[in-house]
Order: C-alpha cells, then structure tokens, then sequence
C-alpha cells in the first residue's frame, strides 16, 4: 500500500492560499482541511459559551472537545471570528489539543492538503509538498475587503489594519509561529490572479513531487 500524499500549504490570511488549497486537492483527488477553521470554531465556540479568549487552559479545554459539526457552525467565516481564532491559536493548549485531529485527518488515506500557518513546519514537517502562499498587505486587504462588503458596510482601512494585526500577533507567538518552512515552495500571489496562481501552485508541487 502506498503511504497517504500531503501536502502543506500555509500563508497568511488573503493570500489565496485556501481557494488554493482546494483546488490542488481536486487535482491530486486528495481530501482538503482548512486548518483555520478550527482555531475559528474554537473562538466562537468560546465567545458564545462565555469563556474568555484569553483563558488559555480553559479555551483548550474547549479545543478537546470540538466536534466535527462544529466546523459547520454559522459565522465562522466573519472577521470577528477571524480576530477570535488568531488570538485563541497563540494558547499552546488549544494548539496541542488540534493538532492529532489534523495529523489524524492528513494520514488517512488517500493523503489530504491541508492549509494553515504552521502545516509545513509544525502539523505535516514530512508532508510530500510544501507551498508557502503570500501577497502584499494591501493586495491581501483590497480582497477580503471585495469580499466582506459584499455583505458588510466595512471601510478598507479596517480591513487593512485588522490583517496587519492578525499577521503580526500569528508570527510572533512563541508556539508554532506562521513562517515558511525551510523546504516550502515561495508563490508570491501580489500580482497574480487566482487562475494564474493556482496553475503556478500546481506547477510548483508537481516539480516537488517529482524530486
Ligand atoms: O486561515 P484563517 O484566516 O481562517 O485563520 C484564522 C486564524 O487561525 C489565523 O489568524 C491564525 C490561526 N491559525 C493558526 O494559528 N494555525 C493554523 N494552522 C491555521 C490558522
């Protein structure tokens, strides 16, 4: 028997690493885990179960206990809860309690892509492929902006400075920091559209996995 494919693929938030991510899993037929989905759960699960985001010991408490329908909750993809997970992902307990669930996901066979900011250096170090997705600030804001004010009367700034924060707390948090792992690809998206980053994505996994 083959042993599981994965693949790693981190970034920062608006990079465009998860519709990345995505498609490289129906590529390669691979299951796909938005790692960030977790630590978002987490934060609302904790926001409305009244447990402060910054209890580390009893927000990882609340980790252990995630059940795979929480990753359906509502309200997970809002900027709020994004600001949420950020801060409750610094808490090494919370960190500690996903991260089996993650590896369990990745190694069950066919093999998966899964997208966060610690994959390649910290969930998946092995992983068959290690793509490390970044873009400027206000390239990755001018997105998420396009994509909030669908629905939300949201000022550009906001979303500016709410990703600038986000990047520094997530980067310099003492456990699992986001950074690319030494043996990460580097696609820079600043000036790509998706179509052209996914194709390059593609490309840059296929060189890896033929090494
Ligand atoms: O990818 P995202 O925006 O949904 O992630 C939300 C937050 O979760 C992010 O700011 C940091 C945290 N996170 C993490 O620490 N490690 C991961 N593997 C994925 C997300």
């Amino acid at each position: 028997m083959t042993s599981p494919l994965t693949i790693a693929i981190d970034g920062p938030a608006a990079s465009g690493k998860g519709t990345i991510a995505r498609r490289v899993a129906e590529k390669y037929a691979l299951r796909h885990l938005d790692t960030g989905l977790l630590y978002r759960a987490v934060a609302v699960l904790c926001a409305s179960e009244g447990i402060p985001l910054a209890d580390a010991q009893a927000a990882g408490e609340r980790a252990v206990r995630l059940d795979p329908a929480d990753l359906k909750g509502e309200g997970l993809r809002s900027a709020a809860a994004g600001r949420g997970a950020s801060v409750v992902a610094a808490h090494p307990p919370v960190r500690a309690a996903l991260l089996d669930w993650q590896r369990a996901f990745a190694t069950l066979p066919p093999g998966a892509v899964l997208d966060g900011r610690d994959i390649g250096t910290v969930v998946l170090p092995t992983a068959h492929a290690k793509l490390f997705v970044t873009a400027d600030p206000d390239v990755r804001a001018a997105r998420r902006w396009r994509e909030l004010s669908k629905d939300h009367d949201i000022a550009y700034r906001t979303v500016l400075q709410d990703i600038e924060e986000r990047d520094a707390r997530d980067a310099a948090r003492p456990d699992a920091p986001m950074r690319q792992a030494d043996d990460a690809a580097l696609l820079d998206t600043t000036n790509m559209t998706i179509d052209g980053a996914i194709t390059e994505a593609i490309r840059l996994i296929d060189a890896r996995l033929c090494t």
